[in-house]
C-alpha cells in the first residue's frame, strides 16, 4: 500500500449469499470489531435485494455499500436489468464490474465492462473493475498480456480524469474461491504491471492515484502480507467477507499497514 497517494479499500463481495434477514446481525457483529480510527475505506458489495437492508444496518459504521453489476442501459424495456441511476438513487457508492464469474457465466466482454463503468461514472458511483488470468493463461505465460488487454478494454474512451475515479481489482481466476491465494510476490508483480499499463496509457499522476486491489482467497491469515505490498491497495474479498470476524481482521490489517 502507498497511503500517501491512494486510500486503501477493503471491499467485500458477498456474491449470491446472505439474506435480508441476516444483515442486521452481520452489522451488529461487525460494529465492535472495527478499528476506531480508520485509514481505509470499507465496502460491502451485496446482491440487489439486500442493498436497502445493508444500507440501514451499517448506518454510522462508515461502511459503504456497493452492488455487483449494473446495466449498460439508462432505462426502459430491459427486463431484469438495474440501472446506474437506480443504484445511485439508493445510495450505492461502488459497483463491481467484469467479475470473472460474470465474464465466465454471462459472457461479459471488455466492451460491456467499459460501457458499465462509464454508466457508473455518469452517476457518481465508483466502478471496481475486475481483471485476471485463468490458470491456463498463467501457465502459458500470457498473464501480463491478458490483464493488460482487459485494463485497456475497460478504460477504452476514458480520459485520465475518469480513470482516476475508478478502482481496479486484480483477481486471478485460479485463486477465486479455491483457497489458493496468489503469493504476495505474484500479486504484487501483476498489480505493479497494471499500474505501469495505466502510466503508459495516461500519465504518472493517474497511475499513482489508481487503487489496485487484490482478490482471490484473501483471508484473515494472509491479508497482512498481501496488503504490505507497495502496489496492492486493498482487497476484494469473497468468502471471508461473509464472516464479520474475518472481514474485520482484514480491515484492521489495512489500518495497520
Ligand atoms: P474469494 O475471496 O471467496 O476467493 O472470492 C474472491 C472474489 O471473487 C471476490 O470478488
Amino acid at each position: 500500500m502507498n497511503k500517501k497517494y491512494r486510500k486503501p479499500i477493503i471491499a467485500g463481495n458477498w456474491k449470491m449469499n446472505m439474506l435480508c434477514s441476516q444483515t442486521k446481525d452481520f452489522a451488529d457483529e461487525l460494529k465492535p470489531l472495527l478499528p476506531k480510527n480508520r485509514s481505509s475505506e470499507a465496502v460491502l458489495c451485496v446482491p440487489y435485494p439486500l442493498i436497502g437492508s445493508v444500507l440501514k444496518a451499517v448506518k454510522g459504521l462508515r461502511v459503504a455499500v456497493g452492488a455487483q453489476d449494473v446495466s449498460i442501459y439508462d432505462k426502459g424495456a430491459y427486463t431484469g436489468e438495474v440501472s446506474a441511476e437506480m443504484l445511485a438513487d439508493l445510495g450505492v457508492k461502488y459497483c463491481i464490474v467484469g467479475h470473472s464469474e460474470r465474464r465466465a457465466y454471462h459472457g461479459e466482454t471488455d466492451a460491456q465492462v467499459c460501457a458499465k463503468a462509464k454508466k457508473l461514472l455518469e452517476h457518481g458511483i465508483t466502478p471496481i473493475i475486475c481483471v485476471g488470468e485463468t490458470l491456463e493463461q498463467r501457465e502459458l505465460d500470457i498473464t501480463m498480456e491478458w490483464v493488460s488487454m482487459q485494463v485497456k478494454g475497460a478504460f477504452a474512451g476514458m480520459d485520465g480524469a475518469d480513470v482516476r475515479k475508478c478502482v481496479i481489482a486484480y483477481e486471478p481466476v485460479w485463486a477465486i474461491g479455491t483457497g489458493k491465494t496468489a503469493t504476495a510476490e505474484q500479486a504484487q508483480e501483476v498489480c505493479e504491471y497494471i499500474r505501469g499499463v495505466v502510466r503508459k496509457l495516461y500519465d504518472a499522476r493517474t497511475a499513482r492515484s489508481l487503487p489496485v486491489l487484490y482478490g482471490g482467497s484473501m483471508n484473515a491469515k494472509n491479508a497482512a502480507e498481501l496488503l504490505a505490498c507497495p502496489d496492492i491497495d486493498g482487497g476484494l474479498i469473497g468468502g471471508a467477507s461473509l464472516k464479520p470476524a474475518d472481514f474485520s481482521v482484514i480491515i484492521n490489517a489495512a489500518n495497520e499497514e
